[in-house]
């Protein structure tokens, strides 16, 4: 019986004690509650340098408001510019962001740096948050602000009645786009010539594409390219030739 006790108490003893080291713990927790500074990244390339102050910009309008239902916490951004959007630049501000311990990282992303990206905020749990052209990633950590091309693409062609059009396309991920275009092309008889500009290094190389699709009376056209080299295929389709 005295045995009995003695167990007992020694067991309750444990708990109280576990208890008390307990407690510092859930009174610092209670006090402490959300974190009132919240440190994010930033990561943008040397193209981007607009979204870069809009980005800034929209810190700062969050940072002097007033209302603290609107605004729980404050924001502390780190930034880092790419001049390169090669793996070694981008490994190497995605580690320096996350040693810093963000929170997530807002960015930019380009055909080379796209994996690179998201395959670290896939493994390091950090959320990725992104206006750049949706990704066909399978990861939970990537938030894309732009809704997939697939749609609006398939209602703008559908909406004026585009039946026979040229398709012109530089990078894997225009190849998702392609499938969906082109499987909505055999359902609905539409005439489509694909085009790759992938591999295009001469810009006159756009000038005899265009000019080709002219000979055979092509009008429309759906560009699904880089920024980069839409801007240097507009520019050779609006420059008058150099010969007389
Ligand atoms: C603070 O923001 C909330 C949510 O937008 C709004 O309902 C409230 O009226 C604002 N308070 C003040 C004092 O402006």
């Amino acid at each position: 019986m005295r045995r009995i006790t003695e167990g007992r108490g020694e067991k309750m003893g444990q708990r109280a004690l576990a208890f008390l080291l307990l407690l510092p713990w859930l009174m610092y927790d209670s006090r402490a509650g959300f974190p009132n500074q919240i440190s994010i990244g930033g990561v943008f390339l040397r193209s981007t340098v607009q979204e870069h102050s809009v980005f800034r910009f929209a810190v700062q309008l969050y940072n002097t408001n007033q209302n603290v239902t609107e605004k729980p916490f404050h924001l502390h951004y780190n930034v880092d510019n790419l001049e390169q959007s090669d793996s070694f630049s981008v490994t190497h501000a995605f580690c320096s962001q996350f040693s810093r311990g963000v929170y997530a990282i807002f960015g930019f992303y380009d055909q080379r740096s796209v994996n690179t990206l998201l395959s670290f905020s896939g493994a390091l749990h950090t959320s990725f948050i992104t206006p750049s052209q949706p990704a066909e990633a399978d990861t939970n950590f990537l938030l894309q602000l732009r809704p997939a091309l697939k749609g609006v693409v398939l209602s703008m062609i559908t909406h004026y009645k585009w039946e026979r059009f040229v398709y012109l396309y530089d990078t894997d991920r225009g190849f998702s786009l392609l499938q969906s275009v082109m499987e909505a092309a055999v359902v609905n008889d539409w005439r489509v010539t694909v085009r790759s500009v992938g591999n295009v290094a001469d810009v006159l190389e756009y000038r005899r594409i265009v000019e080709e699709m002219e000979r055979r009376e092509e009008k429309l056209f759906i560009i699904d390219c880089e920024e980069e080299r839409i801007n240097a295929l507009l520019e050779q389709v609006h420059t008058p030739p150099h010969d007389p």
